[in-house]
């Protein structure tokens, strides 16, 4: 089975890239798409670029028409829950989209991406992960040991941890500690970023599974841009590392 491997922006791209082997390239929608072999395995490599809509066009494409059967996302997130520190990865169980809704006294009302209640309502919020393939991920890492990242690179000097939740993608990066905040209090998640919640939606249409693993290059406050230029290359080696484990078992 091809597994599609996307990846928002260079700096989590290249991790995967230089670990592909036999690639052949085609350029379709002003992006490079990498057919290969990652540790003996058929997948095909993305640079979607950031943001929902970018991230469905290439996921579309990995499934139509490179005949990919999984799509897995791999990349840097903001952290959410204060117990998460930069070089964490978060595997999602759950993605929303947390900037969808409808807008109701000068406040959003978080609704499923795609629906309004009185037009097309639904009872879903957000794309659940199949509890099948959650297990099968959690056996396969169970145990895995990532490498501690020091201090000086914005890890805690103890080996990342793996958390399984809820991660939340908008249109918005989020570099504030109120809405950092109100994230956590509201859809209880773990991490923020950008693409996951549109990739889950594609997949979930063409009825094929997803993956989407974080690795947190801040905790989206208001040092976020700061820890983003300085630790998102590093810790995106830490979700491509999970990637390559995960590949295999999809
Ligand atoms: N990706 C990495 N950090 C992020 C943040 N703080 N907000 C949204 N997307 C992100």
């Amino acid at each position: 089975m091809t597994v599609g491997l996307l990846c928002a922006l260079p700096e989590e791209l290249t991790h995967l890239g230089v670990a592909l082997a036999d690639a052949r390239a085609t350029e379709l929608a002003h992006v490079r798409f990498d057919e290969g072999t990652l540790d003996g395995h058929p997948v095909v490599l993305a640079g979607a670029g950031m943001g929902k809509v970018n991230a469905a066009v290439v996921t579309t494409l990995l499934i139509e028409r490179f005949g990919c059967r999984a799509v897995v996302l791999s990349g840097v997130a903001g952290g959410l829950d204060p117990t998460l520190h930069v070089g964490d990865v978060v595997v999602a169980n759950r993605v929303i989209q947390h900037d969808a809704g409808l807008v109701e006294d000068d406040t959003l009302r978080r609704y499923q991406a795609g629906h309004v209640p009185f037009i097309n309502p639904t009872e879903a919020l957000g794309h659940s992960m199949d509890p099948e393939l959650l297990a099968t991920i959690r056996a396969r890492l169970d145990g895995m040991v990532l490498p501690a990242l020091p201090a000086a690179a914005g890890g805690a000097d103890r080996p990342p941890r793996i958390a399984y939740g809820t991660v939340l993608t908008g249109d918005q990066y989020v570099h504030c500690e109120t809405t950092r905040q109100r994230l956590v209090r509201e859809l209880n998640g773990l991490a923020v970023e950008m693409e996951g919640g549109a990739v889950a939606q594609v997949c979930e249409t063409f009825g094929i599974p997803w993956v989407v693993v974080r690795a947190l290059s801040d905790l989206a406050g208001h040092d976020s841009s700061l820890d983003f230029t300085a630790f998102a290359h590093g810790v995106a080696a830490i979700s491509a590392r999970l990637v390559r484990a995960l590949v295999p078992v999809l």
